[in-house]
């Protein structure tokens, strides 16, 4: 058999040339890998699938030499040349208009100003990359200016397995990533499945390519902070934090934005951050306000912003627990503390353990990731002494979902355990999603709905914040409807864009799908180009992760990833654009299952009816199962949804028991 002739959409005969290396952009840390030489062939072997035999012996070597290099195949040589990123929709080849959509989405998730490792595919979160290798990258894409709008691509931890016939109503596109059988389900397993080149880290939203750079969380860190003042720290409905500090760490993919939603939310804040070229990046795009590796200096700003109740973002070039041991030292008040650090991959380069720089940190995971893994354990149990410390003087500490408290536990500290024993009561701080986000967003349904305007004009960004700040103005029923508001209202001037013209929305469900249904109304209309709508894993319904999104669900189902799955079943089901489920998000491979959708809306009939029968489900679902789970404001909304759709869905409520009778009923059956 001759396999060339047996496919059409196939990499191109000619190797591409050698890319150049621009200078100035990051490079991924080598991943650690510890594989047998019978593995090593195996790698090879795979990555070797894509390429014509008759480059083997060339590209054999180039893989073996990259795999040693880098712990990784990457293919280097089939990233294409110079700056990737989301054009306008009309320049990229398609049949159909959401295969050209998600290829503005994939080019925007490498962007050089979004992509953390931008040639290693890495979107954010450390690992999360987009596909694992460039031939996956380049063959996607094949099939993606071939696809028509009844076929649908599959895509398995960044293979596109293939192109399958299927209806107009169905996904153009399907993906999975990392998913693994219970047994193997660990980082080892899956570190060696990586390395051999069957699985990829899809974290949130870079595997399902809905990344919209930093502002993705923005909305979420601000709604977060603000909220946290409002329930900790007496702050009015009506009011913001200033004249408050708020201290964290990391300016990365997403940590970024930390500073960037304090300001907004009124806050003097003091950022750590180990690597100053993520510093050098925040701070060209306006995302932190100062700069400094003074921890003298960082405190000053800080606290003359508080005076004066002006907002700040400093960015401090150190580690965080040196800024810690600092304002403990010198009894500063911190009012409100947090970590971004990447805890999810903790030995992999999440983490920086105290005394070693930045570089000094890349090579020692390279050289001596033993002796590495060590100095993790050890800072990570010093700084939760500083946060305890800082806790008994009145600080607010809470985990901002990125597995920083599991890390904790994980190098042996049982104390940080609600039981004192595991984690399965989780852990002595609440989650934000614990005693924030969860009761005062989730649970009645808001969360981070996003779109992207597929022209790349940004006069199409305006006309749907308004268009969304108009609806939400009419639809005002509880402060979080109000803060909504103000947030679309003053998007702009906050200057949220890196990338395509995208926003990110705290929005509820019928919220979303009414928003949803009047821009595409307006894309009828020709008022504004295509839009694509998706949203964050780090959502009501779309994420089982027991630490983080569901660290409110208190039934003891937290444990289980069945909400996770069947949003992802429904959605396909319903017919979204794209869907995507993943192992991990977050927290860390076997700590999630998580996933997202891409909705194109390109102004039709069609795309009206899967709007209205997807944005509700994709959303009620998990404030069902919130609801089941006995949460109060879950409850409410419910019943009110019962009563809107009534003869048409129904969700089942639970008769809440009362402790006292439980409590009768267990003494009855003791001896
Ligand atoms: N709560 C949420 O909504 C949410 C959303 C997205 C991501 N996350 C989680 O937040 C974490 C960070 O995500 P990201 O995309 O920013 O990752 P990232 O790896 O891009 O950024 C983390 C940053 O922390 C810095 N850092 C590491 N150790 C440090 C130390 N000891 N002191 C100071 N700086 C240090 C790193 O240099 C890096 O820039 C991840 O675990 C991610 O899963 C949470």
């Amino acid at each position: 058999m001759n396999l060339a002739d047996a496919m059409t959409i196939k990499l191109d005969y000619d190797l591409p040339e050698y890319p150049a290396f621009e200078e100035g952009y990051r490079r991924a840390p080598r991943r650690e890998s510890h594989l047998s030489q019978a593995d090593k062939a195996l790698a090879i072997k795979n990555a070797l699938r894509y390429i014509h035999p008759d480059h083997h012996a060339q590209m054999a070597k180039e893989f073996a030499q990259e795999l040693e290099e880098h712990g990784r195949i990457y293919g280097y040589r089939f990233r294409p040349a110079g700056k990737l990123y989301g054009k306008p929709i009309e320049e990229y080849k398609g049949n159909c208009t959401e295969a050209k959509a998600f290829q503005v989405m994939i080019d925007n998730n490498l962007d050089f100003d979004i992509a953390l490792y931008p040639y290693e595919l890495v979107t954010y979160g450390e690992t999360g990359q987009v596909c694992q290798n460039w031939m996956q990258y380049r063959l996607i894409k094949k099939y993606l200016e071939v696809m028509t709008d009844e076929q649908t691509l599959v895509v398995m931890s960044g293979h596109p397995l293939g192109l399958f016939h299927s209806h107009k109503l169905a996904p153009r596109c399907i993906i999975s990533n990392g998913l693994m059988v219970g047994m193997y389900d660990n980082q080892k397993d899956f570190n060696r499945a990586a390395a051999i080149g069957v699985a990829n880290y899809g974290q949130m939203t870079a595997g399902g390519w809905m990344y919209i750079g930093p502002q993705g969380i923005v909305h979420g860190t601000f709604n977060t902070l603000l909220n946290a003042g409002r329930l900790k720290l007496g702050i009015p409905e009506d009011g913001n934090l200033a004249g408050r500090l708020f201290i964290s760490a990391g300016l990365g993919g997403m940590s970024g934005a930390q500073g960037k939603a304090a300001e907004i939310a009124g806050a003097a804040s003091i950022i750590a951050e180990v690597d100053d070229s993520r510093i050098e990046t925040r701070y060209t795009q306006g995302w932190v306000s100062h700069r400094t590796a003074d921890l003298a200096e960082a405190v000053k700003i800080a606290q003359e912003h508080q005076a004066s109740k002006q907002p700040c973002a400093v960015a401090y070039h150190g580690n965080i627990v040196d800024l810690l041991e600092y304002v403990y030292d010198n009894n500063i008040h911190v009012d409100l503390l947090s970590d971004q650090t990447s805890c999810h991959v903790p030995y992999d380069g999440g983490y920086c353990p105290q005394g070693l720089s930045f570089e000094e940190r890349t090579k020692m995971l390279d050289k001596d990731p033993e002796g590495f893994a060590k100095l993790v354990d050890k800072t990570l149990q010093h700084h939760y002494e500083m946060i305890c410390k800082l806790h008994d003087k009145g600080t607010y500490f809470f985990d901002y979902g990125n597995s920083f408290l599991k890390a904790v536990y994980d190098t042996g500290v049982k104390s940080i355990c609600k039981n004192g024993e595991n984690d399965l009561d989780g852990f002595v701080f609440p989650s934000y999603v614990e005693d924030i986000l969860g009761p005062c967003l989730f649970d009645f349904g808001y969360g981070p709905f996003r779109w992207c305007c597929l022209s790349r004009n940004p006069e199409d960004l305006d006309k749907t914040d308004a268009a969304a700040a108009e609806y939400i103005k009419a639809h005002n029923r509880r402060y979080q409807d109000y803060d909504n508001y103000v947030w679309c209202r003053d998007a702009k001037k906050n200057k949220l864009v890196v990338g395509t013209q995208c926003r990110i929305l705290y929005q509820d469900a019928m919220g979303r799908m009414n928003i949803a249904l009047k821009f595409n109304e307006m894309v009828r209309n020709g008022e504004i180009g295509p839009v694509m709508l998706g949203r964050d894993h780090h959502d009501t319904g779309g994420t089982d992760s027991p630490f983080r999104e569901t660290s409110n669900i208190k039934d003891g189902s937290n444990i289980m990833a069945e909400m996770a799955t069947q949003c992802y079943a429904g959605n396909a089901a319903r017919g979204m654009s794209l869907i995507a489920l993943h192992n991990g998000g977050g927290t860390g491979i076997g700590k999630a299952i998580n996933g997202g959708f891409g909705m194109v809306l390109d102004g039709s009939e069609r795309v009206d009816t899967i709007l209205r029968m997807s944005m509700p489900w994709d959303t009620m679902v998990g404030v069902s199962r919130r609801n089941w789970a006995g949460n109060p404001n879950s409850m409410s909304t419910v019943a009110e949804y019962n009563e809107m759709y009534k003869g048409q869905d129904h969700i089942t409520m639970p008769y809440l028991a009362d402790d006292a009778v439980i409590a009768e009923a267990l003494k009855s059956i003791q001896g």
